[in-house]
């Protein structure tokens, strides 16, 4: 017999009603059902104040310790993850740097997926080797071989994304997960691209989770936050020692905001993925479309690993694809849309589009053909897909009616 739902006890519920109720409470000051916006820096200290650790994280002490916003945003991201504790940043990049600050130290090393987010790669290629002495090696993390070849006897950490930003790449999580307890370090996963319920990489052996809340789990484009999932343990040090120490804590207003965002996830989500098939197949059959890799399609290299690791629920809502020509002709492809919005960012209501251009060290990770044409980003909105791709068809017969 299943357990009666209850939503003081998060565990209790399926996924849908956590996505409503998990880390809300009744404000009992107010009277209240929603918790309210906490602007407040400071909260009243107990009678003994000399009794208060001042790292401390688990009551609301001062905002950058913790507050009401960011406990229950916490609360609730754990329990989406299937995880123990959370902590929330004031990015996902905030979120991501708290993991290496936390579980890196000088001398030691990290393996790092080849296809990763800009700001990981920066990370990884120049800051903290340069400032603190930490050496990373990047892999194709889709060659479970290539992983086991990179650990070394220092190797703390291994970094990846369950589907790469940008191009797609699918990683087998159980498998690098296996790797990277064998040789006594942490799997560190960001799933920013494959948002709970569509995957939680907890359950596949990760031991830590990176979201960055200012995408899906937000999902309206007004609202930077990140977070980490994971055991109460792992947790701990990135509260103490990122959020408290180095101080990237995520305002109340933001918090509160992904908190009202993160209720409708489950269903937006459904609505990006179904977009993002047929999408995906509109453009695979177009001549004028020189190539497309999205998870969904049967031509993408980790078709077959996204069916099973993300047990049949979907495959994200990323596409990344080149039209027929240079990268000028990218461009100005992108100029005919009227509207897909030109401009960063992934997994808010609009469709967002970005030539992503053929500079750069890290295309040396891309498939050969985006090398040469450059490539375009695709976050697949909420729109009506027939617009999505009345759209696109017409951006494609403007650019090739100029040559
Ligand atoms: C995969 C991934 N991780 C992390 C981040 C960083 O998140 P934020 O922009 O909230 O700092 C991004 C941003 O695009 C991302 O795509």
């Amino acid at each position: 017999m299943t357990s009666r739902p209850d939503k003081e006890n998060p565990a209790t519920l399926a996924f849908l009603t956590q996505a409503v109720h998990a880390g809300n409470h009744v404000d009992h000051g107010s009277g209240a059902i929603r918790t309210p916006i906490v602007m407040a820096n400071s909260y009243a200290l107990p009678e003994d104040a000399s009794s208060v650790n001042w790292s401390g994280t688990d009551i609301p002490l001062y905002t950058r310790n913790s507050g009401a916003n960011q406990l229950g945003l916490q609360a609730k991201l754990a329990a989406l993850e299937g995880g123990e504790d959370a902590v929330v940043l004031a990015t996902g990049v905030a979120a991501l740097h708290s993991v290496f600050f936390a579980y890196l130290n000088s001398g030691d090393h990290i393996v790092v997926a080849d296809v990763t987010y800009e700001a990981t790669w920066r990370l990884f290629t120049e800051l903290l080797p340069q400032k603190y002495g930490v050496q990373a090696t990047f892999v194709d993390a889709s060659d479970l071989d290539a992983v086991r070849a990179a650990i070394r006897e220092n190797t703390r950490l291994v970094h990846v994304e369950a589907i790469g930003n940008p191009t797609t790449k699918v990683t087998d999580i159980a498998a690098v997960a296996q790797i990277t307890h064998e040789a006594g370090a942490l799997l560190v996963v960001d799933s920013t691209f494959t948002p709970p319920p569509l995957y939680r990489p907890l359950q596949d052996g990760a031991d830590l989770v990176v979201q960055s809340l200012t995408k899906y789990i937000n999902g309206h484009g007004d609202a930077m936050g990140g977070a980490v999932v994971g055991s109460r343990e792992l947790i701990r040090p990135l509260k103490t020692d990122a959020m408290v120490s180095v101080g990237g804590a995520i305002s109340p207003f933001n918090a509160w905001l992904i908190t009202r965002g993160s209720v409708t996830l489950p269903l937006r989500l459904a609505r990006h993925m179904d977009s993002a098939q047929r999408i995906a197949e509109f453009l695979e059959a177009d001549p004028r479309v020189a190539y497309v890799a999205y998870p969904g399609l049967s031509s993408h290299s980790g078709h077959q690993l996204a069916v099973q690791q993300f047990r049949g629920r979907g495959f994200g809502a990323m596409i990344a694809f080149a039209v027929d020509g240079d990268p000028e002709t990218q461009n100005r492809f992108v100029s005919n849309l009227r509207l897909i919005t030109s401009a960063v960012s992934l997994g808010h209501d609009e469709s967002l589009i970005v030539h992503v251009g053929t500079d750069g060290a890290r295309v040396v990770a891309y498939p050969d053909v985006f090398k040469e044409y450059g490539h375009l980003r695709f976050s697949v909105g909420l729109e009506d897909p027939d617009d999505l791709i009345a759209d696109l068809d017409a951006a494609l017969g403007a650019t090739f009616s100029d040559e």
